[in-house]
Order: structure tokens, then C-alpha cells, then sequence
């Protein structure tokens, strides 16, 4: 009988990518998902990358009566990997009450339902964002949670406050919060990968999109940052491995091997890339040159973080492995293979 895990925005870019990597190790997936930033055709990737399609329930997670019916239906789930929520930063600027009531109400009535179900194991999808703009670089995780940047980071800060709070008076859950850095890149099959909706708020699917000639030219926000060519610096790191790093997180928890029951890891590279690094990196690895402007800075934005991955290395036992030119190579074909360009 294999363990089944749910994965909440399991449609959605990591929630996807990690479904593919819980099957391949043997893992029994359901997914929840409003498909309000993704589409069921997801699904399909997924079958073919693995020959599983997970089973999937089509909710909202804030609509708290189909979250208590999905219990009373699934009562055989061994843990719960929670991604659904709102993740721009700069979109969050302009809608900070959409993203406080989707992200938060939707971890409160999943936090509700595990207590009385009884599930004990949640994996939570956190944000280098709590960090706002670290003091130290690389930035560790007992790095002081400075007041976040854009309500989206504020939603991340404030979950793990609620998780740890919920914590105190359910001693018998067992949570690991992973803080994502900037996750990019697609399977290396091509049959799963970015999907936003609309412009997207991201960089690589941005680039990506400019140079599919969807968009005119990429607007690089800022280069007065004090960094070595003036744009910001972020930590970008492959999905898969990410997703990779979610299926450790699931074993450690199953096993009973977390020392204290709310953990935290940093996941990223470890390295710092700055936008127009990445932009030149892109350029090389598709040989084609890529149309961009420097214009303002966009707010919200943070000047410069990467991870300190110590802890995910040594403790959790996982490490990035995919270089920024094979994951914006993945990225690149990924754009090139929805958009029928050869
Ligand atoms: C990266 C850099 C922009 C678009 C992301 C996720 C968030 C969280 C943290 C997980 C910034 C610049 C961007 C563009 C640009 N991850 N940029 N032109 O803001 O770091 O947040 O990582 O929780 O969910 O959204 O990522 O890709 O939006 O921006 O110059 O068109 O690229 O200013 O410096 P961000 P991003």
C-alpha cells in the first residue's frame, strides 16, 4: 500500500514537478487545486512523464465546507505538501488583501481539517521573502525575519507564525517549512513546466516569452542596486531540484527523523545571479541575442539574497545540482515546445 500525500497547487509550476518526483519514488499523490493560476491539462504532463494520473479534486481551499468534505473523502492521506497560494511579489503590492485572504484562510482551513482528521505531517511551501532584505548575506535560517518587502512575503511570515502557533497546542504535528529561493526552469521532458497566466511577473518565463517573440522586450527594473552591474541579485534555483528537495522533506518527516517538530530549510543554489547575469547567460545558452531596457525599479523588490544551504545540505541531506545554463536551457525549452517553435 503506498503512502498518500496530498499536494495542495498541485497543478501549479512546483506543486507539479514535485507530484512527478513523489510518483517516481513510489509515493501515492492527490492533488487539490482551483486552477486558478494553472490548467488541467497539467495533469496530462504528468501521466506522461510518469504513467500516473493523480487523482484530482478541483476546489478552493478557502471555501471551508469542500475542504471538510475532501477529508471525509480521502482518510487514508499520510501527509500534506501545502503550495497553494498567490506568489508574486510585485502583484501582491497592488492586491495585498487578495493575497491575505487566499493565502492565509486557505492554510487555516487546511490547518483545521488535519486536526481533525488527524493528518500529522505537513510540508509547507515557504519563501526566502521572510527574510526581506537580509542584514548577512548568505542568508541562514535563523536569520532575524525582518518586516517583508510586499504582502506576499508578509503572507509567508505570518503563515509560519500561524504553523507555529497551531504548533503549541498540537505538539503531535510534525511540519517542515522549506523557504524557497527563486525557483525556474521545467522537466527536462518538456511535458511539464512554467504556465503563468497572463504577463508574466516572474523573470525567466519573461525572458523566455521575449525571446518566443510573445513580448516586445524584457524590462530589466533596475540597475543603481550595489551589486556588480547595478541589477538585483537573486538565488535561482532548478524546480526539479526543488521538487526533489520536497520528497526528502516527506521521507524525514514519514520517518520520524525531525528533531524538532517545525523545521526550516533554505532552498537555493547558494550562489547570487544578477538579472542582466541571467540575461547573458540565456543569451549564451540559446545563441540568440535577447531585446531588453533598463527601466525603474519595481516595488516590493528586494536588492540582493542568496542562500545559506548548510543546513539543507548537512540536515537534510539534499543539495542543488542543476547549473543556471542547463535550468534556463530547460526554460527555454519548455517555451520553445508550447509554443510550437522548433
Ligand atoms: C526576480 C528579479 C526583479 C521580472 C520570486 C517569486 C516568489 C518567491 C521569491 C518563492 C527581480 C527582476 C523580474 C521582469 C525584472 N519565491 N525582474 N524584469 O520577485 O524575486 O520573487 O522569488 O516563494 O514567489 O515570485 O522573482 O522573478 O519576479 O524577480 O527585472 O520582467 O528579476 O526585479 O530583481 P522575485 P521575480
Amino acid at each position: 500500500m503506498k503512502d498518500q500525500i496530498l499536494v495542495t497547487g498541485g497543478t501549479g509550476y512546483i506543486g507539479s514537478h514535485t507530484s512527478v518526483e513523489l510518483i517516481e519514488k513510489g509515493y501515492e499523490v492527490v492533488i487539490i487545486d482551483n486552477l486558478s493560476n494553472s490548467s488541467i491539462e497539467v495533469l496530462d504532463g504528468i501521466e506522461k512523464i510518469t504513467g500516473v494520473r493523480p487523482a484530482f479534486e478541483q476546489f478552493d481551499l478557502c471555501e471551508a465546507d469542500k475542504v471538510k468534505s475532501f477529508f471525509q473523502k480521502y482518510t487514508g492521506l499520510k501527509a500534506i505538501i501545502h503550495f497553494a497560494a498567490f506568489k508574486a511579489v510585485g502583484e501582491s503590492v497592488d492586491q495585498p488583501l487578495m493575497y491575505y485572504q487566499n493565502n492565509l484562510i486557505s492554510l487555516m482551513n487546511l490547518l483545521r481539517n488535519m486536526d481533525e482528521f488527524g493528518v500529522k505531517h505537513l510540508v509547507f511551501s515557504s519563501s526566502c521573502t521572510v527574510y526581506g532584505q537580509p542584514d548577512e548575506l548568505p542568508v541562514t535560517e535563523n536569520a532575524p525575519v525582518k518586516p517583508a518587502e510586499s504582502p506576499y512575503g508578509n503572507t509567508k511570515q505570518i503563515s509560519e507564525e500561524i504553523i507555529r502557533d497551531n504548533m503549541q497546542v498540537k505538539p503531535e504535528l510534525n511540519t517542515i517549512a522549506l523557504r524557497y529561493f527563486n525557483p525556474i526552469g521545467a522537466h527536462s521532458t518538456s511535458h511539464i513546466g512554467e504556465l503563468p497566466r497572463g504577463v508574466p511577473n516572474n523573470l525567466v518565463p519573461f525572458v523566455t516569452q521575449t525571446a518566443a517573440g510573445i513580448r516586445k522586450e524584457l524590462m530589466v527594473f533596475g540597475d543603481d542596486y550595489n551589486t556588480p552591474d547595478g541589477s538585483a541579485v537573486r538565488d535561482y534555483i532548478n524546480v526539479v531540484d526543488l521538487a526533489q528537495a520536497h520528497v526528502v522533506a516527506i521521507n524525514r518527516l514519514l520517518q520520524k527523523k525531525n528533531n524538532s517538530n517545525f523545521e526550516f530549510f533554505n532552498l537555493g543554489t547558494g550562489t547570487g545571479s544578477s538579472v542582466l547575469e541571467v540575461v547573458k547567460a540565456f543569451e549564451k545558452v540559446t545563441d540568440q541575442k535577447l531585446n531588453y531596457k533598463i527601466v525603474d525599479r519595481r516595488s516590493g523588490d528586494i536588492e540582493k539574497v542568496w542562500a545559506d544551504t548548510r543546513v539543507a545540505n548537512e540536515v537534510l541531506g539534499w543539495k542543488a545540482k542543476r547549473s543556471l545554463e542547463d535550468t534556463l536551457e530547460s526554460a527555454w525549452n519548455w517555451e520553445k515546445k508550447i509554443r510550437g517553435i522548433k
